[in-house]
C-alpha cells in the first residue's frame, strides 16, 4: 500500500516555488488511495538558528498554508516534527548506519555552511539523515519535493538499504521478511519541480533571498504579485513557439513553466497559446493566472491565522496519528538492532 510522506521547514517565506513544486502536489496526492503525511519539520528548521517566537509564527504559518492550498486534516495527517518524538529516535539509529563519506557529499550542506564550514551547527550536517528518518519512520513508499531534494531522497535510500542488508537476519528472525524499510520513491516533476528566481533565472527561487522581489511569497497580496511579475527580468525576444526555443533563456523558460503549473498544463501547451507573443502581454497573462490561484490561498491563510488555537488543535490531532503509524515501527526498529525493551 502506498504511503506519501513530505515535509516543508518553518523558515518564513513561503513561495510560489513551495507551493508549485511542494505543497500544490501535497493536495494532488490526497486524491489517491494512499495514507498522506505532511509535517512541519521545526527540528530541521532550528539547523539554522531562529528566532523562538518568530519559529513558532512559522509553524504555524506553514500548517496554515497547507490547510489553505487544500490539504485535508481528516483525510492527511497534518502535524509537526518536534511533537513526534520518534522522528529524532530513529535519526540517532540512523546515524550509526549512515556513512561519514555519504554525507559529506551532500551538496545543500555545503551550500548552507557556505565559507565558514568549521562554524557550522552538527545538526546542520546532519539534516539529511533527520529527513531519512521522517520518512522511514513511517516506511513511506513515495516522497513528493522540489528537484533540490533529490540527492536527500538517494540518502534516504542508501540508509534503508544498508539498514536492511546490516541487519538482515534479524530483520528475518523478528519475521519481516527480506527487508524492513522500503526503497523510497521520490516524487520530482511537473513544470514546477525548480522554480527560479524572478530577477535571476540561474538561482532557484529560495526562502532566503535578500531581494524580495526575487519570490512571490504566499502572503503577498494581488498587487504585489502583479508588481513581481511585471518586474520578473526576461530577455527582449518573443516567446517561441516551441520549447526547444526556451533553451538558453533561462528566465522565460520559468515563467513559462510557472503558467504551465499554475495551469495544470505543459510549457508545450502554453507555447501553443503564447508562441509569438511579446512577454509584456504573456505577463499580464502571468498575472491574471497567478492572482486567480493565489488570491484564495492567501485569503484562506489569512483567516486560519487569526485562530492559532485551531492550527494547535489540527496539529495536535496529526501528531497523535503520526505517533500511532511511527511508534511501532520504533518498537520494531529496536528489537531488530538487539535493544532490550522494557516489558
Ligand atoms: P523547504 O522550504 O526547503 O522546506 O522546501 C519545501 C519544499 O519546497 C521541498 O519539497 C522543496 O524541494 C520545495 N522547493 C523549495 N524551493 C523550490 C523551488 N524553487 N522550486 C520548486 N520546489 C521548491
Ligand atoms: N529537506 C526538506 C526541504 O528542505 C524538508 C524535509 C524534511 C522533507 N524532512 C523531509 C521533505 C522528509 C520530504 C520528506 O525541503
Amino acid at each position: 500500500k502506498e504511503l506519501v510522506f513530505s515535509g516543508v521547514q518553518p523558515t518564513g517565506n513561503l513561495h510560489l516555488g513551495n507551493y508549485l513544486g511542494a505543497i500544490k502536489r501535497f493536495v494532488e496526492m490526497q486524491a489517491r488511495d494512499a495514507q498522506c503525511l505532511y509535517c512541519v519539520v521545526d527540528m530541521h528548521a532550528i539547523t539554522l538558528w531562529q528566532d523562538p517566537e518568530a519559529l513558532r509564527g512559522q509553524i504555524r504559518e506553514v500548517t496554515a498554508a497547507f490547510l489553505a492550498a487544500g490539504i485535508d486534516p481528516k483525510k492527511s495527517i497534518v502535524f509537526n516534527q518536534s511533537q513526534v518524538p520518534q522522528h529524532a529516535e530513529l535519526a540517532w539509529i540512523f546515524n550509526c548506519v549512515a556513512r561519514l563519506g555519504w554525507l559529506n557529499r551532500m551538496t545543500q550542506f555545503k551550500d548552507k555552511a557556505g565559507k565558514d564550514r568549521e562554524n557550522a551547527s552538527i545538526g546542520l550536517y546532519d539534516y539529511p539523515v533527520l529527513m531519512a528518518a521522517d520518512i522511514l519512520a513511517y516506511r513511506a513508499t513515495h516522497v513528493p519535493v522540489g528537484e533540490d531534494q533529490k540527492q536527500h531522497l538517494e540518502l534516504t535510500r542508501d540508509i534503508a538499504q544498508k539498514f536492511n542488508t546490516d541487519f538482515g537476519d534479524s530483520i528475518r528472525a523478528h519475521g519481516h521478511g527480506d527487508g524492513f524499510f522500503p526503497l523510497t520513491e521520490p516524487l520530482i516533476g511537473g513544470p514546477a519541480a525548480r522554480v527560479m528566481s524572478l530577477r535571476d533565472g540561474s538561482k532557484k527561487m529560495s526562502k532566503s533571498d535578500p531581494s524580495d522581489n526575487s519570490r512571490i511569497n504566499l502572503t503577498d497580496d494581488s498587487d504585489l504579485i502583479a508588481q513581481k511579475v511585471r518586474k520578473a527580468k526576461t530577455d527582449p525576444d518573443a516567446l517561441p513557439s516551441e520549447t526547444e526555443g526556451l533553451k538558453g533563456r533561462p528566465e522565460a523558460d520559468n515563467l513559462v513553466g510557472i503558467f504551465a503549473a499554475l495551469s495544470e498544463t505543459t510549457r508545450e501547451a502554453v507555447l501553443q497559446q503564447y508562441g509569438g507573443a511579446q512577454f509584456s502581454a504573456f505577463k499580464g497573462a502571468l498575472v491574471d493566472l497567478a492572482v486567480e490561484k493565489l488570491a484564495p490561498i492567501n485569503a484562506e491563510m489569512k483567516r486560519l491565522s487569526a485562530d492559532p488555537a485551531h492550527i494547535d488543535a489540527v496539529l495536535a490531532d496529526g501528531a497523535e496519528r503520526a505517533e500511532a503509524i511511527a511508534a511501532p515501527t520504533l518498537d520494531a526498529v529496536k528489537d531488530i538492532v538487539g535493544f532490550v525493551r522494557r516489558g
